[in-house]
């Protein structure tokens, strides 16, 4: 799907908080790379229908009904944004409620279908960071560079708590355990596109590295793979 153009696509899967977005904006700055947070797609479609509660009916026609509604998703200055009627919704779908339903929500195949076509229209120029569950399975199936991020739990459910007290959000740490454990469960066992590595994607375990250390292993792997394929990247990779 996608060509030998000068600029690669790099998807990035892996469990919830396993330090995935972290890492795909430090890659777009150094890259100059467009990040695309498909999670947040699942996230917005969630905040929606709780919104107008409606019900979760894999047989609704999810495809003709989420083409209408008012979302916008683009990247302004290499950030991805959403808006709702206009709105930002960045805060909202961040929320408990949210993540405690977004697995239900992107487990309804109609729901994928729709939002995996907005994600490769998104992409398709290249020159982009994914951040998902199944975008290098399903998404961009050929993307250059495939990453599959993980983390030990207990220190995904620090980063995540500490996320979220940043933020003022009232939660306890047993309460995003159980999130981060459901949703994993959710994820990796679902029916359709369940969360998986992809077989040629390189695995990373951030439990012990900091970004500076992530961001030079993923960038000399991404130098690695435009040299030996003949690919030229936007411009060539600075190593930090
Ligand atoms: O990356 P995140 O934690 O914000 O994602 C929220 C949920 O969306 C996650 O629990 C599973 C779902 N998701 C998905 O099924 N496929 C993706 N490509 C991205 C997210």
């Amino acid at each position: 799907m996608h060509s030998l153009s000068p600029k690669i696509t790099i998807a990035l899967d892996g469990y919830a908080a396993c330090g995935k977005s972290t890492l795909a904006r430090d890659l777009c700055a150094a890259l100059e790379y467009s990040f695309i947070d498909t999670g947040a797609m699942y996230r917005a479609v969630t905040y929606w229908i709780l919104r107008q509660g409606i019900s979760l009916d894999p047989n609704r026609p999810w495809i003709q009904i989420l083409k209408d509604v008012p979302f916008v998703w683009h990247v302004a200055d290499g950030i991805f944004r959403i808006t709702y009627n206009g709105l930002d919704i960045e805060t909202e779908i961040r929320s408990m409620e949210v993540s405690s339903r977004v697995s239900d929500v992107a487990a309804v195949s109609g729901i994928r279908a729709f939002l995996v076509r907005q994600q490769q229209l998104l992409g398709r120029e290249g020159g982009v960071v994914l951040d998902g569950r199944d975008i290098g399975t399903v998404v961009f199936p050929d993307a250059e560079l495939k990453l599959f991020v993980t983390a030990d739990t207990e220190i995904r459910v620090n980063r995540r708590l500490a996320e979220l007290i940043a933020k003022g959000t009232p939660v306890t740490r047993a309460d995003v355990k159980a999130n981060l454990d459901e949703r994993d469960l959710i994820d990796s066992t679902r029916q359709d596109s369940p969360l998986q590595a992809a077989p040629d994607a390189l695995w990373l375990d951030t439990s012990r590295m900091d970004r500076v250390q992530q961001l030079r292993i993923v960038l000399g792997r991404a130098q690695e793979l435009v040299d030996k394929r003949g690919w030229s990247a936007s411009r060539s990779v600075v190593v930090p």
